[in-house]
């Protein structure tokens, strides 16, 4: 099946009238639908709601919320505040404002969208790079390109892996409480025709106890110097779980992940979301993100390549001001 376009998922229309575009991964996969936002308000509150999500997707959608604020020549210091405080974990949402700051340009967010999705091709050719042949892998979350404006970290690594004729098939949690998994990622690795089994969060450590799982491969929302990494509940349980289990976890991200400015996990704000998330009913909790100790991580895989511990000396040189278009 044809791989979505980073178009698809994340655009900027100029109009008039101008807009962005988001597919609203809310109703995936049962409903393919896009929301259209006509300010950089309406484009912070759908990140907030989720219409967009993933780290590097919410920097490319604040990059685009911020170049229409400018195009329709609202106030864009208001702007960026409101795209800024939409979702408080992923670093790469503060990482793109930066780098759209000295030139709200519709090209500049569309040259930070392609540099996005040529990171994830390059860390996913050094990530793949990684596993044995007939890997079993197990991943959590969407890390894919749904969640990076195009192809993907995570997922992307698999399904470079799928092609090389590494991977046997994934494991995808479902992610309790929005079903991260069981929705996009298991919607994704069926249209790019990998073998995959979606299990209840619940089912990993039986899985790995029973030898069906070879290694962890996920995504970040932001990793701190030391290696610390922030990303989707649930993640820090499966770190936790392979240790015991003598598995590796690898995480895959960009460098708009790494917040070298965060010396470790415990600085990070931990966004906690509406209790109705997990149940309509009853008092609850909802913590959308965790924090796994860089100890816990066998490796951290960036377009720059394969980082080991210790991570502080391994991450020092991943600048996450990059500037737009940079390589590896
Ligand atoms: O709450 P979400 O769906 O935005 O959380 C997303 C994750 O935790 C992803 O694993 C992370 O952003 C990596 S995306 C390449």
């Amino acid at each position: 099946m044809a791989d979505l376009d980073p178009y698809d998922i994340v655009r900027l229309e100029e109009g008039p009238p101008p807009r962005v575009v988001l597919l609203d991964q809310r109703r995936l996969p049962d409903e393919l639908v896009e929301v259209a936002c006509g300010t950089a308000a309406e484009v912070a509150a759908s990140i907030r709601q989720m219409v967009v999500r993933g780290a590097p997707a919410i920097g490319i959608a604040a990059a685009y919320g911020y170049a229409l604020a400018a195009l329709r020549g609202d106030d864009v210091d208001a702007a960026r505040a409101a795209l800024a405080a939409s979702r408080p974990t992923a670093v790469n949402l503060t990482w793109a404002l930066a780098q759209m700051a000295d030139d709200p340009a519709p090209d500049r967010a569309r040259e930070l969208h392609r540099a996005e999705v040529q990171r994830c091709r390059e860390m996913s050719a050094h990530a793949a790079g990684l596993l044995a042949p007939g890997t079993r892998a197990l991943t959590h979350c969407n890390a894919g390109g749904l969640a990076t404006g195009g192809y993907g970290t995570a997922v992307g690594a698999l399904r470079t892996a799928w092609e090389r004729g590494l991977l046997e098939r994934v494991l995808v949690d479902e992610t309790r409480p929005l079903l991260q998994g069981s929705r996009l990622t298991a919607w994704e690795l069926e249209r790019a025709g990998v073998p995959h089994a979606v299990i209840a969060d619940s089912a990993a450590a039986s899985l790995m106890a029973a030898g069906e799982v070879d290694c962890v491969v996920t995504g970040a929302d932001r990793i701190a110097a030391n290696g610390d990494t922030a990303n989707k509940i649930g993640t820090y349980s499966l770190a936790v779980l392979a240790l015991h289990h003598g598995i590796p976890l690898y995480v895959v991200a960009p460098t708009s992940t790494v917040d070298l400015e965060t010396a470790t996990g415990g600085e990070m704000p931990i966004e906690e979301r509406p209790a109705a998330e997990v149940t309509q009913r009853f008092p609850a909790r909802n913590p959308a993100f965790d924090v796994t100790p860089g100890a816990l991580i066998a490796a951290i895989v960036t377009e720059h390549g394969v980082h080991r511990a210790p991570y502080v000396e391994s991450l020092a040189n991943a600048h996450r001001t990059l500037p737009l278009g940079a390589r590896s």
